[in-house]
């Protein structure tokens, strides 16, 4: 090999030895957090460890070989041929039948224990659609009414959450690392996956199924709270809208209810009760929207109602300049309304 193919060999090799690198990495499953994604971990750990102690074996014995026995100069004999060796042959397929065996047995136990629903679980419905999550929340102690959210899950810490996974188009696939592993969301089967978070915080995720052209724009977050904290946004959830006090927020109302909008979105307590795009109830509450990709603010909102489909590729949500029609004060009005929606 010529020195430069060399360097850009080795270039090459630095490059995609630097693509596993980052300082942030919040979709890791390198750092389990909770029971759940711990024991899996600890899976992953005894499987991960045997296979480099066979990987290491087996490379070491094929590089031990290729120098060993390599053609020597002034060595022009042929090398000696062999056909069949039975000690080896016996030797080479019973050490994996026996390490196979040692891994089959914490792999299906574990398996098995992590699919049953755990006691005292709460049962949350998700259903996956192009491109955003849909949550719904049980009637149950400290909730008092069904109510739905989208993109980003509250849950309780320290109590185990048993999701319900439901796809109202094509295959999804919930992952959420840093809580359990990925789990395929597909259509007309219900799928269930446990998480339960440790303490407090946000947890990221994605989807991880190509499901069409936004795809990437398909993300979730998963809130954990304390029990109380929990409790108090569950019943601010649970009610309906908060009525807009400013003329702005007002006028922002009527356009809302005048326009297509409600064809396809629910706010609860107005005569919005469409299902195809996200309860907007409390969609002020919320971090983010549009599958989770933009920050909740007045400038990515004004993005948004002024043209969905070019921030979202495929975007089931209609241009609100080209397509509806709306002037610069609708969606100014829109803006305010949306935003006291808390
Ligand atoms: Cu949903 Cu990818």
């Amino acid at each position: 090999m010529k020195p430069r193919a060399r360097l850009v060999a080795a270039l090459a090799c630095l490059g995609l030895l630097a693509v596993g690198c980052a300082k942030q990495a919040p979709l890791s499953t390198l750092h389990p957090e909770g029971p759940i994604a711990r024991t899996e971990y600890g899976l992953w750990n005894v499987v991960f460890i045997l296979a480099v102690v066979v990987f290491v074996l087996v490379e070491g014995a094929i590089v031990f070989a290729i120098f060993r026995f390599r053609r020597r100069k002034g060595d022009d004999s042929a090398p000696k041929q062999t056909h069949g060796n039975t000690r080896l042959e016996i030797t080479w397929t019973i050490v994996p039948a026996i390490l196979l065996a040692t891994l089959t047995f914490p792999t299906v136990t574990t398996i098995f224990s992590l699919a049953r629903a755990p006691k005292g679980a709460m049962q949350i419905q998700v259903q996956a659609q192009q491109w955003w999550w849909k949550y719904t929340y049980p009637k149950q102690k400290g909730i008092t009414k069904q109510f739905t959210n989208a993109n980003e899950l509250h849950i309780p810490v320290g109590r185990p959450i048993r999701l319900a996974l439901n796809s109202a188009d094509v295959i999804h696939s919930y992952w959420v690392p840093a809580l359990a592993g990925k789990q395929d969301v597909v259509p007309s089967r219900t799928n269930h996956l446990n998480i339960e978070a440790p303490h407090p915080g946000t947890y990221l995720g994605t989807c991880v199924e190509f499901c069409g052209l936004s795809h990437a724009n398909m993300r979730l977050r998963v809130i954990a709270q304390t029990p109380s904290d929990f409790a108090k946004w569950a019943a601010g959830q649970a009610q309906n809208l908060h009525m807009p006090t400013s003329a702005l927020g007002q006028k922002g109302m009527k356009t809302f209810l005048a326009q297509q909008c409600v064809g396809c979105h629910t706010i609860r307590g107005t005569a919005a009760a469409g299902n195809v795009g996200p309860d907007l109830t409390h969609v002020a509450s919320r971090e983010t929207f549009a599958g989770g990709i933009f920050d909740f603010n007045t400038r990515n909102l004004r993005k948004w109602l002024t043209d969905a489909p070019a921030e979202k590729p495929g975007s089931k949500m209609p241009a609100g300049v080209a397509t509806m029609g709306l002037s610069k004060g609708d969606i100014q009005a829109l803006i305010a309304f949306l935003e006291g929606l808390h």
